[in-house]
């Protein structure tokens, strides 16, 4: 039998709302057998002053570049920042230019989620910002369709460019029903495509 397929999820997230996110899409992919490989990324700063254990003491181990080398799908999520990714999602695309050279994830299905405090606020922006470098990476780019009913009422977060939710300038609103389905619709149809491709079906 083949390896399952393996779905590695990038993400950035200070207060933890975009981390829910990113494990509603993980649960989307594991539904359909592949393996979901959560990776989060750390603080940038101007001045270092102390460095940072390489494990961080809580939540998911941070991504390296080269766990790209062994992925079949990769979503990415970040937080909204002036309708824009967070500096550390930005930081680590910059650090992928042996990827690049190499086309390393040309061909490979991609999705992007966020996180923003409002829901005007840039969602649809910060998920098109993280699509701009993976469409230079050569990877196919997937949102959601219409035909996930959530994404045709929701009064939330959640976008036809992916998924996402709305947090309050507190960020402390609850992860909607409707915003948490699209993410693990999401996720799903992230390691389905990854799983047609695998087999030479797509
Ligand atoms: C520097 C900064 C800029 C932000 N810019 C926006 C913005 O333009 N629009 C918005 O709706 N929320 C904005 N926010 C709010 C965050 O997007 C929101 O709190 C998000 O839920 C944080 O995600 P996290 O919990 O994963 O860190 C900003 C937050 C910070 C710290």
């Amino acid at each position: 039998m083949s390896q399952p397929v393996s779905v590695l999820i990038v993400f950035y997230s200070k207060y933890g709302t975009t981390r829910d996110v990113a494990h509603a899409i993980a649960e989307g992919v594991e539904s359909t057998g592949a393996n979901a490989v959560l990776r989060q990324l750390p603080d940038v700063a101007t001045v270092i002053d102390e460095l940072k254990p390489a494990i961080p003491s809580e939540g998911e181990l941070y991504a390296s570049p080269d766990d790209l080398n062994h992925c079949d799908a990769l979503a990415l999520g970040s937080p909204g920042r002036f309708g824009n990714m967070a500096a550390p999602v930005k930081y680590f695309l910059e650090q992928t230019n042996t990827q690049w050279m190499n086309g390393t994830l040309a061909g490979k299905p991609a999705c992007c989620f966020t996180a923003t405090g409002t829901l005007h606020g840039g969602h649809e922006a910060t998920i098109l910002s993280m699509m701009l470098p993976l469409f230079h990476q050569g990877m196919v780019l997937m949102g959601l369709p219409y035909s996930i009913d959530e994404l045709t009422h929701t009064q939330h977060g959640g976008t036809p460019y992916g998924a996402g939710r709305v947090t309050g300038m507190g960020h402390d609103q609850p992860f909607h029903s409707d915003e948490r389905k699209l993410a693990v619709a999401q996720g799903k149809r992230l390691a389905e495509f990854a799983q047609q491709l695998k087999r030479g079906e797509a």
